[in-house]
């Protein structure tokens, strides 16, 4: 068995099923650039048949990435499957994913079909995405609650039709760690073909043990592990990349393989999915969270003084965690910028986004005498947040006004379309009001859904990154605004989701 474990990234398509998790094509540039940079072997980058908008950003990603492979999700119908061929062939090394329904209960309610007609359709899809692609992965979805003895069969079948990964979903995060274990095992062990593909596990955090399934399913064979940075995704997410990674890194003793992940890039990676999605990763998360490293208690800390290994069994700086540094200041030019901006692994396209990024920094540095590298990446994240083809209201200025006993006063003037437009209003607070004045001016109507601010640094000086979650018919956009200032930031991150709710971002989600 090879001691090499696939990391099969899924951030971009069931993270981004995560209720206000939507990515702009923008954005999933970005993350993906990321994911190529920390080494993940395959990123599925969306569902290119849920909408034209998820189309044009599987195939972005296909163009932009080189070394890793680059996925599709398609369900078993002939229509996804060439959808998803469409949008991935740009890619270096294209993936198509396709999957159907195999538990009882998913195949009599949803599907409403008999189990041969679910393997028929299985291995005509199969076929079908092996003409458009070479490398085709199959799912029984709902695998953790699919009968083993049906399993085997259709299994053997789409393998024997060309599937050369195949991947067991844990769809509703229902199954136990050993049960799981051994239901791969049994599959590896009962299908004649088993060694024809490689065997993929996707396990959702339900009852809280995807991860601990997934480690278990290696144990059992497992060779590709499905995952999202962050373990964002449907409800309570999948398996945490992060987790996966550094568990059978730092126990490699224990599970006898190992991933080709650079373990430098978790953390900028997480600190990037949190920032686009608006999604804040809890303190003690494990690897990424703030206190992952942090030891409190007098004993500990004594002990990790004299000792690291006492209390540490992986290092921060092995998973990104870097001490805040300086790294530019006021005088700073454009070459030292766009020399760091390199070393951070943000190549900025063009040099009229060089210059748009300088102007920024110049206007931050007049603000914040100390940049450091956090700031530097919020800078260029926040801009890509901005689909500047969409932004159709821009924040031209804001007047806030505060004094004790008095109800805070907002003046805002926005360009509505390219008319600039002036409101003013009250408010609870600050943002309060603010928020007040913008909706006079683009009666949106927009339920807000989460507003959730975090400092980028440290010291009061930092910037603030918003993010905002809007709701409006059905529809649930983020949106997100950095500023020195959070008043300003806010009115930013407000903006942001009411451009994207006014551009429409509505799509289909492939297990509906
Ligand atoms: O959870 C699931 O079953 C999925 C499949 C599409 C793989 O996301
Ligand atoms: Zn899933």
């Amino acid at each position: 068995m090879s001691d090499q474990l696939i990391i099969f990234d899924t951030t971009m398509r069931d993270g981004e099923q995560s209720p206000g998790a939507s990515m702009t094509k923008e954005e999933k540039l970005r993350i993906g650039k990321q994911l190529e940079r920390m080494r993940v072997d395959v990123i599925e980058a969306g569902f290119p048949a849920a909408s034209n908008g998820d189309f044009e950003s599987v195939k972005a990603v296909a163009e932009l990435v080189k070394d890793s492979t680059v996925c599709g999700l398609a369900r078993a119908f002939e229509s996804d499957i060439r959808r998803a061929a469409e949008a991935v062939k740009p890619a270096n090394s294209p993936r198509i994913h396709t999957f159907i329904a195999t538990s009882p209960i998913h195949m009599e309610r949803k599907l409403r079909m008999s189990p041969d007609e679910v393997l028929e359709q299985a291995v005509k899809s199969v076929r079908l995405a092996r003409t458009l692609c070479e490398d085709v992965e199959f799912s029984p979805e709902d695998a953790g609650r699919s009968e083993p003895d049906y399993l085997c069969r259709i299994l053997e079948a789409v393998i024997a039709a060309g599937a050369r990964t195949i991947n067991i979903p844990d769809t509703v995060g229902y199954t136990m760690p050993d049960q799981f274990a051994g239901l791969i095992a049994t599959l590896i062990e009962r299908i004649p073909n088993s060694d024809k593909a490689i065997w993929s596990v996707h396990c959702h955090n339900d009852l809280g043990v995807a991860v601990a399934n997934s480690l278990a399913a290696v144990k059992a064979g497992a060779r590709q592990i499905e995952c999202t940075v962050n373990g964002l995704g449907e409800r309570a997410g999948n398996a945490s990349l992060e987790e996966i990674v550094m568990a059978v890194r730092t126990r490699k003793d224990f599970f006898g393989c190992d991933t080709g992940i650079d373990a430098t890039q978790i953390v900028p990676a997480s600190k990037l999915v949190s920032a686009v999605t608006g999604f804040p990763v809890q303190p003690n998360k494990a690897i990424v969270g703030a206190n992952a490293f942090a030891h409190e208690s007098g004993i500990h800390q004594d002990g990790v003084l004299k000792h690291r290994e006492t209390y540490e069994i992986m290092q921060a700086e092995d998973v990104g965690w870097s001490t805040n540094k300086l790294v530019l200041g006021k005088h700073s030019g454009r070459n030292a910028f766009k020399q760091r901006l390199g070393e951070l692994g943000v190549d900025l396209s063009s040099e009229e986004a060089i210059n748009s990024a300088f102007a920024k920094f110049k206007e931050l540095a007049d603000k914040k005498h100390e940049i450091f590298d956090e700031d530097l990446i919020m800078l260029v994240s926040s801009d890509d947040a901005i689909d500047h083809d969409n932004e159709h209201f821009k924040l031209i200025s804001i007047k806030a006004h505060l004094e004790t006993g008095e109800s805070p006063l907002s003046t805002i003037v926005l360009s509505d379309g390219g008319s600039e437009k002036e409101a003013k209003s009250t408010g609870s607070g600050q943002v309060d009001a603010t928020f007040k004045a913008i909706e006079e001016i683009v009666s949106s109507g927009a339920d807000l859904l989460l507003y959730s601010v975090n400092a980028v640094t440290s010291g009061t000086d930092s910037q603030g990154e918003v993010s905002v979650r809007l709701s409006k018919a059905g529809q649930i956009v983020n949106g997100h605004g950095s500023d020195t200032d959070i008043v300003v930031a806010s009115a930013r991150a407000y903006l942001n989701a009411i451009n994207k709710l006014r551009s429409g971002m509505e799509k289909l989600n492939p297990q509906l």
